[in-house]
């Protein structure tokens, strides 16, 4: 027997109980007659009391030790810890391992890079921070699975070894060893299967899976990551999806964030390309320009200048940025400074009825924390964009936390998007999609794909779906896929869709993203046990890695 207790668990409760403890050291404190070792395991700390007589090994740092001991009140007691309040008092100690000196030490801020962390990840999961991510994931990915499970939902799995698609330029390739010269890919999601599950009549599926791409990785991007994927049978609008998504963030804000979400907005996307000049846009901090009418203001002299308005999205929840920095970066004479707050905007001088007020603030504000700002100048010609960027760096740089979160729907996609460099068409979504209306498709047409941006990162992406073989072509066909292309890789799709195939639509989201925004963190790698670096390799297993020629050759890769 290695324990009876785990070392999260004793406290003032279990004074003079007999315990049984195993677990790493962590730390040891020597005096003249006594050690202090920290001991630690998978729940926690617990501080022994040991006298030198009962140890006849040399203790170090990491090496696995079981100690029998009793319980006994601390006296100096350590309130940030859940055992700081006792101690053991060791009468037998054993070594059951070994360990080598480690490469850092298991802490909070290790003193060692990224890519040596990344290759002792076994000891980097160790520390508390990876772990509690670990805990956290799992936390969630379980309360996300409930949630679908209670709503009905089934749970199925979908290959991985499937077929490379034209334009799958990211697919990760597998080569057949049964039948030389063919391949397999790894799926980039499980889209057409899914599909494929409602023309086989399941009405409701979800998925928690890995999905494959082979692109360029950034903090928030990784070959390998997993997505819960869902689709519903029986819908023609996105409201379905997006109700059950927006209940789900709800519920898992509500119980696992610490801070606050405004409701959800919907957001066209050719005004999100208007207003912010993204279809991502973060409402958290970026500061975007708007237009006033002049028709709305009070006062006839105001037309004489020129004006400068800007919404200052979460302002107030930014401590160490104030109105007076924004104003010095602007930079110019002003002749008259108004501020209009989403409450307390009664009294404003500047617009002719409190009417207009609220409209703006229902156009343009997110939260009661944004504000608008409006400068009445004199000068010509002057540089915005220049000045604009100057106050979003600061405030980006500013010490402020980011402390909500703003999730947009973006819909009304173009159903494609133009390439100059190649001057081809793509599809903007996937060639799944469903233009918004199907009887007349053309490269203008629009889309029922809806993506959900949250703090400015996508964190899902769906669509209603076409469901019928004629129109599916028809997308085809303007994709420049000719008809060889089409038949060898989407016949049997075609095919399925000529069988009954129900309205249906569904959405990815990114699991990992998802856990990083409610994490408050930005690096993907944090929350991933066995992650890759940003060049795609993984450190700790040195791969990819060259294979054997005998293997190629078994392949039928290399003659
Ligand atoms: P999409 O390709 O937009 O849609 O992916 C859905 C969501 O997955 C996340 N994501 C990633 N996360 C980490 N690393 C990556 N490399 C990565 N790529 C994507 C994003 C993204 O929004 N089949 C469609 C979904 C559908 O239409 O139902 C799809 O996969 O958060």
């Amino acid at each position: 027997m290695y324990r009876t207790h785990n070392c999260g668990e004793l406290n003032i409760n279990d004074i003079n109980k007999k315990v049984l403890l195993s677990g790493w050291v962590q730390n040891i404190r020597k005096f003249s007659k006594y050690y202090f070792i920290d001991l630690r395991d998978f729940y926690g700390i617990t501080q022994l009391f040991i006298n030198k007589k009962y140890i006849f090994f040399k203790i170090k740092n990491e090496y696995i030790i079981k100690v029998k001991g009793i319980v006994n009140e601390r006296i100096k007691k350590n309130l940030l810890l859940s055992t700081g309040k006792i101690e053991v008092k060791v009468n037998k100690i054993n070594l059951i391992n070994k360990s080598k000196r480690l490469p850092f030490n298991i802490e909070n801020k290790p003193k060692v890079s990224k890519i040596i962390r990344l290759k002792y990840r076994y000891l980097d999961i160790r520390r508390h921070d990876i772990k509690y991510n670990l805990i956290f994931k799992s936390l969630i990915i379980n309360k996300i699975r409930n949630f679908f499970l209670k709503n009905k939902f089934l749970d199925l799995e979908t290959p991985f070894l499937v077929k490379s698609t034209p334009e799958g330029a990211r697919e990760f390739i597998i080569p057949s060893r049964n039948y030389k010269g063919f391949f397999y890919s790894l799926p980039q999601s499980p889209q057409i299967f899914k599909q494929l599950l409602m023309i086989g009549g399941i009405d409701k599926y979800f998925q928690i899976v890995k999905c494959f791409r082979d692109e360029d990785l950034r903090k928030d991007r990784q070959p390998e990551f997993l997505q819960l994927d869902i689709e519903m049978s029986f819908i023609n609008k996105s409201k379905y999806i997006i109700n059950i998504i927006e209940k789900l963030i709800k519920y898992l804000v509500k119980n696992f964030y610490n801070q606050k979400i405004i409701n959800f907005k919907i957001i066209k996307y050719n005004k999100a390309i208007k207003y912010y000049n993204t279809d991502k846009p973060d409402l958290t901090n970026k500061i975007y320009k708007i237009n006033i009418n002049k028709k709305n203001i009070i006062n006839k002299k105001y037309n004489n200048y020129n004006i400068l308005s800007f919404i200052l999205p979460n302002f107030l929840n930014i401590k160490s940025v104030k109105i007076k920095d924004i104003i010095n970066i602007i930079n110019i004479k002003i002749k008259k400074l108004f501020i209009i707050y989403n409450k307390n905007n009664k009294n404003n001088k500047f617009f002719k009825n409190n009417n207009i007020i609220k409209k703006i603030i229902k156009k343009y504000f997110f939260s009661e924390y944004d504000i608008l700002i409006i400068l009445l100048h004199n000068k010509k010609n002057l540089n915005c964009n220049k000045r604009l960027n100057k106050i979003n760096k600061l405030l980006l740089n500013s010490k402020y936390k980011k402390n909500i979160l703003i999730p947009i729907w973006i819909i009304n996609y173009p159903l494609f998007k133009y390439d100059i460099k190649n001057n081809k068409y793509y599809s903007f979504h996937h060639p799944f999609t469903s233009p918004k209306i199907t009887n007349k498709l053309s490269y203008k047409s629009l889309s029922k794909a809806y993506d959900l941006i949250i703090n400015g990162i996508e964190i899902g992406s769906g669509s209603i779906r076409i469901n019928n073989k004629k129109l599916q072509k028809k997308v085809f066909y303007l994709l420049n896929l000719n008809k060889k292309d089409i038949k060898h890789n989407f016949d049997y799709f075609l095919n399925a869709l000529d069988y009954g195939t129900p309205p249906h639509g569904g959405i990815g989201i990114g699991i990992d993203r998802l856990i990083l925004l409610l994490l408050n963190k930005q690096d993907i790698t944090d929350i991933i046990p066995f992650p890759k670096n940003y060049y795609n390799k993984d450190i700790m297993l040195n791969s990819p890695s060259k294979i054997n020629d005998k293997i190629l050759f078994k392949l039928g890769i290399k003659i």
